[in-house]
């Protein structure tokens, strides 16, 4: 297992509130090889975000709880980590990106300073040398003109512009893992087709694993080799991606993936998902998805069904996967 880098077992992340205890995450467990990327998807408040800062170890608490058999990255165990060594790894073989790049940029410096100063924070080089080497990202990422740019605030710059100098930054310290949450999902179609072209070209030259955090299945067949498809703070069912899109095993993937618009389909008769996704707080018995199934049965009330291996690297968490064909 020389090529593992993350390994997440059993997490279960919890929100103490005035309302109640949102039981954000209910035993979520995943692997992912270096230069992998995995796709994270599911509804709004399915949890990936929660999944993802969990793991990054940025989870507010309070309100929150993160309670794992294992978290382990490239040869540490990151639960036995205090603040201080979970910033580092963070930094630096870590990074992070978000959907609004302009709330994670500093509104009063120009962007090539910003990302100067993020290098020269892991490289010990001096400030021209940062430049310089914030001019070079830039160049690399497709910033047209990068000089020109660099002197530019985030508010002078588009979203898909912000994105890349974002991508630049992040890249510059050439983590291991990068976390994408819905990194494209604030930009134009266009824009966005080509941010995922170049975060693909950047991930495959420097070998990075990312877990990409998307509720488009779309965005997850362009650009994953691996897919988990979240429901309710559960993982229900993971493959290979293309396995997943020939022979998608979990009801809940199989409506996800009928409620994908075709070019052809007139837009009124697409199919939805009836129901809504339940409160976490008080999460259905048994299997979370039971309520909104039309395959459920008797144990899905009350069992949670685990993830069984269907054919290889593809597992499903469901009683009734073989029904329903
Ligand atoms: N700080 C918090 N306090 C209380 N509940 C939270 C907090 N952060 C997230 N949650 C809850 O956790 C669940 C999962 O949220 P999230 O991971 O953001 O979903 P996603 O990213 O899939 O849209 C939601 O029910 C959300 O309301
Ligand atoms: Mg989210």
């Amino acid at each position: 297992m020389g090529d593992l880098l993350l390994r997440v077992k059993d997490l279960y992340t919890h929100f103490y509130t005035f309302e109640g205890t949102v039981k954000a995450l209910d035993g979520i467990s995943l692997e992912l090889k270096r230069a992998e990327t995995l796709g994270l998807v599911g509804e709004t408040g399915c949890g990936k975000s929660v999944t993802a800062l969990s793991i990054l170890g940025l989870i507010p608490c309070p309100p929150g709880k993160v309670e794992a058999a294992e978290i382990w990255f490239d040869g540490v165990d990151l639960l036995k980590l205090d603040k201080e060594e979970m910033r580092a790894i963070r930094g630096k073989k870590i990074a992070m990106i978000f959907q609004e790049p302009a709330t994670a940029l500093n509104p009063v410096f120009p962007v090539g300073e910003q990302t100067a100063e993020i290098i020269r924070i892991h490289k010990q080089v001096s400030k021209r040398e940062g430049m310089q080497k914030a001019v070079e990202m830039f160049h690399l990422v497709g910033i047209p003109d990068p000089d020109r740019v660099s002197k530019k605030y985030p508010h002078e710059l588009s979203g898909g512009m912000n994105q890349r100098v974002m991508i630049a930054a992040k890249l510059s310290s050439n983590p291991a893992l990068l976390v994408a949450d819905e990194p494209t999902t604030a930009l134009d179609v266009t824009v966005q087709a080509q941010i995922l072209q170049l975060m693909k070209g950047l991930v495959q030259r420097f070998r990075t694993a990312v877990i990409f955090i998307t509720h488009d299945l779309g965005v997850v067949a362009e650009i994953c080799d691996r897919v988990a498809v979240m429901y309710a703070g559960v993982i229900v069912e993971s493959s290979k991606t293309r396995v997943l899109f020939e022979n998608p095993r979990h009801p809940y993937t199989r409506s996800l993936l009928q409620a994908i618009p075709k070019l052809v389909e007139r837009i009124d008769r697409l199919p939805v998902i009836s129901g809504t996704v339940p409160s976490l707080i008080n999460p259905p018995s048994g299997c979370r998805f039971h309520p909104r199934c039309s395959l459920a049965d008797s144990p899905c009330k009350v069992e949670k069904p685990s993830p069984t291996s269907v054919e290889a690297e593809h597992w499903v968490s469901c009683f009734r996967y073989d029904q329903g064909d």
